[in-house]
């Protein structure tokens, strides 16, 4: 078993042990990738007040994400393909999440089902859902997470195109791989993912083979996107999703305060201040940049959650600080699932949360509920002076 003691040390080894494509695939921004290095970049920029001779006994990192206890304030963000990194790859991740007492979100795109998901752990998780043209699949999609007794539902609307990453295209990404000399090659080399891959059923779109219609090849996730979602998407269509989800409803994807306005509007319970983990607008903030105009615009209206660029429990404290009720972390646990399924998930969630326990100790703090900026050292303008 290999010492790990950081979210880097996952990802050396996911690198080794996963098919370049979807490894590439997750470690990719779209374009030039400026968004997606600086979403990681940036938290650097921020700087943790040391105190001392403060008692740190009897810490908590417990919280609340939407009234709903949590370990420490971490979900784990919905990713597509997960099966793809790892067979079974989101059971695994849910079952991590489960045990470790963090909420899962399942993606729209991901390779286990809903009820293959739901069949195979014993808490609610989250379900993610992107905003497709057909109402049918929609109204089902919304039925059957409540079947799965999901409890959120979770709606993306940076996602009514796609931004490009270049690697996606050259690698020719699909689910399953298309083999061509060059991914078999590959895969040859990637011994345990193979006969993973081998050992399960589950190669496929889960959520939608079978469930959507007319998609001439649901394999390719841009030939899918491009037909199926809905580029004319507006809050009068979000309003009409929140007609068919009466649970607690998360909106993923905001950037800019007015439209953290307009999804107060349409009674979400939290929003994630996101950019999709840089992968879709490139040159858009970074998210923890983003977040003070958010904050001020509706932090006292709804719970405000972050996403992007999350690698460790210290930026998860800077998030916090700063007025996000919860996080959320994508990369960081598909490194985990990837380099060790489920044990890896696992591993990431602890890395997390040491960091996290022990920094916040370092501030002379000893409840995550009650962190404030006091604790943090911003630049002067960190958030930016735009015209
Ligand atoms: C490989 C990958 C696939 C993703 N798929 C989805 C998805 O299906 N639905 C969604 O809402 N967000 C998706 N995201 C975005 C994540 O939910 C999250 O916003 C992002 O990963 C956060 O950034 P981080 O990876 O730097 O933590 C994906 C991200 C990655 C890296």
């Amino acid at each position: 078993m290999p010492v790990i003691t950081e979210i880097a040390d996952l990802k050396r080894l996911y690198r080794r042990r996963v098919p370049k494509m979807f490894y590439d695939y997750a470690e990719s921004g779209s374009w030039s990738e400026q968004t997606f290095r600086e979403n990681s970049s940036d938290f650097d920029k921020i700087y943790l007040r040391q105190r001392v001779a403060i008692d740190m006994a009897g810490r908590s990192t417990a919280s609340q994400m939407i009234g709903q206890d949590v370990a420490m304030p971490v979900a784990l963000a919905p990713v597509g393909l997960t099966g793809m990194q790892h067979f079974d790859g989101e059971i695994k991740a849910a079952r991590a999440a489960e045990k470790f007492g963090v909420p899962y979100t399942l993606s729209t795109m991901s390779i286990c089902s809903i009820e293959d998901v739901a069949s195979n752990t014993s808490k609610p998780f989250w379900m993610q859902v992107y905003t497709l043209k057909d109402d049918d699949y929609m109204q089902r999609l919304f039925d059957r997470a409540k079947a799965a007794k999901c409890s959120a539902a979770v709606i993306t609307v940076d996602l009514q195109v796609m931004g490009q990453r270049h690697k996606d295209i050259k690698n020719g990404l699909s689910a399953p791989p298309k083999l061509t000399p060059k991914s078999v090659a590959n895969m040859m080399t990637k011994v345990h993912w193979g006969m993973g891959m081998l050992s399960t059923k589950r190669r496929f779109f889960g959520n939608i083979v079978g469930h959507a219609k007319g998609v001439s090849d649901p394999s390719s996730l841009s030939t899918w996107t491009a037909e199926a979602f809905d580029p004319s998407l507006d809050w009068d269509r979000i309003r009409q999703f929140r007609k068919m989800w009466d649970g607690p409803l998360i909106i993923k994807g905001i950037m800019d305060p007015r439209d953290a306005l307009e999804a107060c509007n349409v009674g979400a319970d939290a929003i994630v201040v996101s950019n999709h983990g840089g992968r879709q607008l490139d040159g858009a903030l970074s998210s923890i940049r983003a977040l003070p105009a958010i904050m001020d615009a509706v932090g006292d209206k709804i719970e405000v959650h972050l996403d992007s660029g999350i690698r460790s429990g210290q930026d998860v404290l800077k998030a916090v600080a700063m007025g996000a009720k919860g996080t959320w972390i994508g990369r960081a646990y598909v490194y985990g699932l990837g380099a060790m399924g489920q044990q890896g998930v696992t591993r990431a969630l602890e890395v997390i949360h040491k960091e996290l326990d022990l920094s916040m100790a370092m501030c002379g703090r000893r409840d995550v509920t009650t962190l404030d900026r006091d604790i943090l050292m911003i630049p002067q303008g960190f958030e930016g002076n735009w015209q």
